[in-house]
């Protein structure tokens, strides 16, 4: 399967949106498209901004907006043209991790780690299980590493649940990557790679 990822950049903010708008997603009831708004870097909730806007419009709209300030990150999967993959990976949404790790006290403090954050995926149901979501886990780590990060972090469901939660990417892949488990709690478990 030939596949190219692409770092997310302000000038594809059209055609990241168009891959929500044509992919199914969170339980395929499209008023509830995510366009995945939620994990975002803190400046974009620093005048108290909500993490969710009421109506799919807004949302787009939002998504847009939040691709062009630099806000939403991350990387999409090409097949040709066609996205066919996202990861939203980033380093700098201290509540979205706070969130995930459902507010443990892992850690006293990260001050002087530097750890880049994977929030979230999402693969068009015709090409899961070809390898996509490895291969964007592979790039996140490899350009986490040239940007000297210590780590790379994931938040996921010790079961894996093949709903709309599987956002979160299934731990067995994590381990094929390299990521060894951090903690674990309830169910949910924190999972890191070393990069140095
Ligand atoms: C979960 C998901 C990210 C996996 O992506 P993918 O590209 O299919 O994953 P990969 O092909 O790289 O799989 C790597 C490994 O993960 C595990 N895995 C992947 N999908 C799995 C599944 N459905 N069940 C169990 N394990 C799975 C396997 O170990 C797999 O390795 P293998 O194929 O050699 O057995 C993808 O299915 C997805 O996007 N699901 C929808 C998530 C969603 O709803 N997001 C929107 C939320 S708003």
């Amino acid at each position: 399967m030939n596949i190219e990822i692409k770092k997310l950049t302000s000038d594809l903010a059209e055609d990241y949106v168009y891959f929500f708008d044509v992919t199914p997603h969170d339980v395929n009831i499209d008023e509830k498209k995510c366009y995945c708004i939620t994990w975002r870097s803190n400046d974009s909730y620093a005048h108290g901004e909500a993490h969710w806007f009421p109506t799919r419009e807004e949302r787009r709209t939002r998504a847009i907006q939040f691709v062009r300030s630099g806000s939403l990150q991350g990387y999409l999967a090409y097949h040709g043209d066609e996205i066919v993959g996202w990861c939203n990976a980033n380093a700098d949404c201290q509540d979205c991790v706070n969130y995930l790790r459902s507010y443990w006290p892992i850690e006293e403090s990260r001050e002087g780690i530097k750890v880049k954050s994977i929030f979230c995926f999402v693969i068009a149901p015709k090409m899961q299980r070809n390898g996509v979501a490895t291969q964007l886990v592979e790039r996140v780590c490899k350009d986490a590493a040239d940007d000297g990060f210590d780590y790379v972090e994931a938040y996921i469901n010790k079961e894996f649940i093949e709903t709309d939660h599987d956002f979160r990417g299934p731990m067995a892949m994590f381990e094929k990557c390299g990521f060894e488990v951090y903690a674990v709690r309830d169910g949910k478990v924190v999972m890191r790679k070393a990069l140095k």
